[in-house]
């Protein structure tokens, strides 16, 4: 229970020390220091369409959450408000140096967000195509919203594929089975 009060403090001290800030027309200003942040998973190559054919040349999906709101996780199985999720996908490369099988992460491919914001009516999805430090909104129409509704084992966020998070989400009865 103690520990619950801490972290509610933390979290509503978090309201101030929010991680991330949006322009005047309503971009999102691409944090920093995410680097610094909490690392969740790598997915290599991953795809979600079913005739999908091997691809030789796979990009890494890196996670990262920031780290007030992966404490409140670990400790209740739910993600404040103003949690902020990026993945950074990175190009793949195999024989480089004296690697001579499996991959090595490279160029930065692109980055997308996802920001948990009730002053914004909730989850909300940025891109950052261009090497940017602006992202842009994705219209609630964008497949993103359903898939991540759909498919995600908790609050529209991947959980099943965040190795450190499942145990937690599960004890705290917010893990959806999603069966796949
Ligand atoms: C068909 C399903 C699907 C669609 C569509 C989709 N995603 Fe995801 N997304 C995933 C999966 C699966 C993961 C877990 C990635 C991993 O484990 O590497 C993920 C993870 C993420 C994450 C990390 C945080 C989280 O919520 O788990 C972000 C950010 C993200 N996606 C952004 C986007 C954006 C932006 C779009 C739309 C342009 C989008 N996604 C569309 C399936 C999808």
């Amino acid at each position: 229970m103690r520990k619950v009060l801490v972290l509610t403090l933390l979290c509503s001290s978090l309201a101030v020390a929010q991680q991330y800030t949006y322009t005047k027309e309503g971009e999102l200003m691409l944090p920093k220091d995410y680097r610094k942040w909490v690392f969740l998973s790598s997915g290599l190559g991953m795809t979600y369409n079913q005739n999908a054919t091997p691809n030789g040349n796979p990009p890494f999906e890196n996670v990262f959450v920031n780290p007030v709101a992966y404490l409140w996780f670990i400790k209740t199985g739910t993600w404040p408000d103003k949690t902020i999720m990026i993945l950074e996908a990175r190009a793949s490369e195999s024989r480089i140096s004296i690697n001579k099988d499996g991959r090595v992460q490279t160029n930065l491919v692109a980055i997308e967000v996802h920001v948990k914001d009730s002053a914004r009516g909730g989850w909300a999805f940025y891109g950052f195509h261009n090497g940017g430090e602006r992202g842009t909104l994705f219209p609630k129409t964008a497949d993103c919203y359903s898939c991540h509704e759909q498919n995600g084992a908790t609050d529209t966020t991947f959980v099943q594929f965040y190795p450190t998070l499942i145990e937690a989400a599960k004890k705290n009865g917010t893990y959806k089975d999603t069966g796949h």
